[in-house]
């Protein structure tokens, strides 16, 4: 099931091992915990099996962990009441404490600020929510979701982040990440199919939508100050199509970029399924390595490292087998400087020790991931 490249992985995966500055965020090595939400906060808090789950990874070597989404500090940011959020006096003393715990094994602590837009929540439909709000009413291409937001929701959503934001400095976290990806509402925002509107968020050209997420980000980086670190997580692909493309070619993708560097963004996190995709034709490089090109910004890549099969298959196919055998293209993309960080998700939720194990070429005792894992609570460690 499992075919690793070469005997000795510790070599192979040295390179990796180099720390990175950025601003505030002090990377002790390259690994970074991809965000993945878990759905056990109820009301919102994270509990101590939550602290003490990120402390584990960290303490196997993971350098830099981001949070699984976290709501903002406004009603309507997620739609189910087992997501943690990132505001009020109790939910932060209970971040508090698994940024404590990582801190104390070496590790960098990075919530990532969610706002689902008019999405409900796809795992928990049902689950009680404010009414949600979205650029134009709608969550998916003809897809209706949220009330479209007047000018005075987006000021006090953006406020909402900066308040989340300000309160992730003061409690001691060493970045944050704002989830611009995956179909929520800064994708809403981005995308001509769900962002209708005749005012100066929309408009024909990504640089007209990219707007709200550039104020966004200003409104974060005046909450926190020059030096802590803003990262951006986007992606092309969103929930409602997998294979659209926002930024068609690397001219759109500057257009579409470009605001929320001038805004303050320090990092982009480039989401992909799988890491070895080209974005182009006829170049190599990823999401990622043309993300860094088009804005000179350091990149996270990520998707499917460890893995088989993609996130999307899982939900089809039901489970991912161990396979190691693309790690040597990975470092040699990092050789070739086409990313700075890189996030490991399902192999991470399935096995804290991922890392040490493959270092260590313990490949027997890797796990498989499946659907299921993700919603059995911290069972696999
Ligand atoms: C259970 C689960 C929950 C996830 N939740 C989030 C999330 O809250 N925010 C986000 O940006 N991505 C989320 N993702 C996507 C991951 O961050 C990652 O991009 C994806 O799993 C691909 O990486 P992998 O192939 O290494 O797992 C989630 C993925 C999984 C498996």
């Amino acid at each position: 099931m499992t075919t690793a490249p070469t005997d000795d992985l510790a070599a192979l995966l040295a390179p990796l091992h180099a720390s990175l500055t950025c601003k505030s965020l002090k990377a002790p090595n390259r690994f970074c915990m991809a965000p993945m939400s878990r759905y056990f906060a109820p009301g919102g808090i994270l509990s101590d099996e939550g602290a003490e789950y990120y402390r584990r990874r960290a303490a196997a070597g993971v350098g830099t962990i981001i949070t699984e989404g976290t709501g903002v500090a406004i009603d309507h940011t997620v739609a189910a009441d087992t997501v943690p959020i990132f505001a009020g006096d109790e939910p932060l003393a209970a971040w508090k404490g698994a940024i404590d715990a990582v801190h104390a094994e070496g590790g960098m602590f990075v919530p990532q600020l969610w706002h689902v837009g008019g999405c409900i929540d796809f795992n928990f439909p049902d689950s009680p929510h404010a009414e949600l709000v979205s650029p134009s009413g709608f969550a998916g291409p003809d897809v209706p979701g949220g009330r479209a937001m007047t000018e005075s929701d987006i000021a006090d959503t953006a406020a909402a982040f900066a308040e989340s934001a300000r309160a992730a400095k003061d409690i001691g976290c060493d970045a944050i990440e704002l989830h611009g990806a995956h179909g929520y509402i800064f994708d809403q925002f981005f995308w001509d199919r769900t962002n209708l509107r005749d005012d100066r968020y929309g408009g024909p050209d990504i640089a007209d939508r990219a707007t709200f997420a550039a104020e966004v980000v200003a409104a974060c980086r005046e909450a926190v100050g020059e030096d802590f670190a803003i990262i951006m997580r986007v992606s092309q692909w969103k929930t409602y199509d997998y294979d659209v493309k926002l930024a068609r070619d690397p001219d759109e993708m500057h257009r579409w970029l470009d605001p929320m560097v001038r805004a303050g963004v320090d990092i982009f996190h480039a989401s992909q399924r799988r890491f070895w995709e080209p974005e182009y034709e006829g170049d190599p490089k990823n999401l990622g390595g043309w993300i860094k090109e088009v804005t000179g910004k350091p990149v996270i890549t990520v998707g499917s490292i460890g893995m088989d099969r993609d996130l999307m298959q899982d939900f089809v196919e039901g489970i991912s087998s161990p396979m190691l055998g693309r790690l040597e293209d990975l470092v040699a993309m990092f050789e070739r400087g086409e990313f700075d960080l890189v996030a490991l998700g399902r192999v991470l939720l399935a096995d804290p020790n991922w890392l040490e194990k493959v270092e260590q070429r313990r490949i027997d005792e890797l796990t498989p991931y499946d659907r299921a894992t993700a919603l059995k609570q911290y069972e696999h460690g």
